[in-house]
C-alpha cells in the first residue's frame, strides 16, 4: 500500500503542484483502499503525509507551498493496513534540478541501498550505520544524527533504533523476522539541525540542502526482504 501510494504520486508531482495537493491525494487514495494514513494526528501532526523541501530535513507539513523549478522534495508515506504499518519515502526532482542537488539525491539513495545490503542475520545495526556514513562522508556530505530509522509493525515506531552512522560489528545483532526502516537523512553541509516554530519541520542549521530515502524491510533467514519495495 505504501509503495503504491508513492507510485501514484510519481506522475503527479510537477511544477505548480502545492504540497497540500499531495496531502489530499495521499489521504484520499489511502482511505479509498481501506487503509489509514499514520501521520494524521500522530503526536499532533496535522496532515496525512510529510512533505519536506530543499533545506528541510524531515517532518515537513503540507500547506499552500507551490513546487517550483529546481526544488527537491521528500514525500514520506506511512499507511496502516490490517493493523500493520508500512513506512517509506522517496525524493522527487521538480523540473530542472541543479547538478549539485541531483548528486545529493543520488548519493542519499545509494546510502539507503548500501545500508540494505548489510541486512542479514549475524550482521549488526552498526554495520548498517557504518556503510551509510562511509558513503555519505566520502562525498563530503554529513549524516543527520538526531533522527533515525526504527522498528515498525504494530506501532509506528518500535525498537530497535536504527542509526545511520556507527562502527562495524557494534550494536544489536540482526535476526530473522526483525522488521525495521532504514531512512538516512544526508545533508550537503553540516549535520546539525533545528526545528521550526511549527514544532515539526526540521531544517539544516546551516541552510544546506538535505535529502532522504526510506524503506521498511524484514530480515529473512539469509538476507533481507524490502517490504515497501
Ligand atoms: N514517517 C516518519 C518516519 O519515517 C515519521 C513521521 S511522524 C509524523 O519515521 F508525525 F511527522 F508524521
Ligand atoms: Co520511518
Ligand atoms: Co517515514
Amino acid at each position: 500500500m505504501t509503495r503504491d501510494i508513492l507510485d501514484m504520486l510519481e506522475e503527479r508531482i510537477v511544477v505548480g503542484v502545492a504540497t497540500g495537493d499531495i496531502n489530499r491525494w495521499v489521504h484520499t487514495y489511502t482511505l479509498s483502499h481501506g487503509a489509514a494514513p499514520a501521520p494524521l494526528n500522530y503526536r499532533g501532526f496535522p496532515k496525512s503525509v510529510c512533505t519536506t523541501l530543499n533545506n528541510q530535513v524531515c517532518h515537513g507539513i503540507p500547506d499552500g507551498t507551490v513546487l517550483k523549478d529546481g526544488d527537491i522534495l521528500n514525500v514520506d508515506v506511512t499507511s496502516i493496513l490490517d493493523g500493520y504499518y508500512g513506512d517509506a519515502s522517496r525524493m522527487f526532482l521538480i523540473g530542472e534540478v541543479s547538478e549539485e542537488a541531483r548528486k545529493l539525491v543520488q548519493v542519499t539513495r545509494e546510502c539507503l541501498y548500501l545500508g540494505i545490503e548489510q541486512v542479514k542475520p549475524g550482521h549488526t545495526l552498526g554495520d548498517i550505520g557504518h556503510a551509510i556514513q562511509q558513503h555519505a562522508e566520502r562525498h563530503g556530505y554529513s549524516v543527520v544524527r538526531d533522527y533515525i530509522g526504527h522498528g515498525t509493525g504494530l506501532q509506528f515506531h518500535e525498537p530497535p533504533e536504527v542509526r545511520h552512522f556507527g562502527k562495524p560489528g557494534t550494536g544489536e545483532m540482526l535476526a530473522p523476522n526483525m522488521v525495521f526502516t532504514i531512512e538516512p537523512m544526508i545533508n550537503a553541509g553540516d549535520y546539525k539541525v533545528e526545528i521550526l516554530k511549527d514544532g515539526w519541520t526540521v531544517v539544516t542549521a546551516d541552510g544546506s540542502l538535505s535529502a532522504q530515502w526510506e524503506h521498511t524491510m524484514r530480515v529473512t533467514e539469509d538476507g533481507v526482504e524490502v517490504l515497501t519495495g
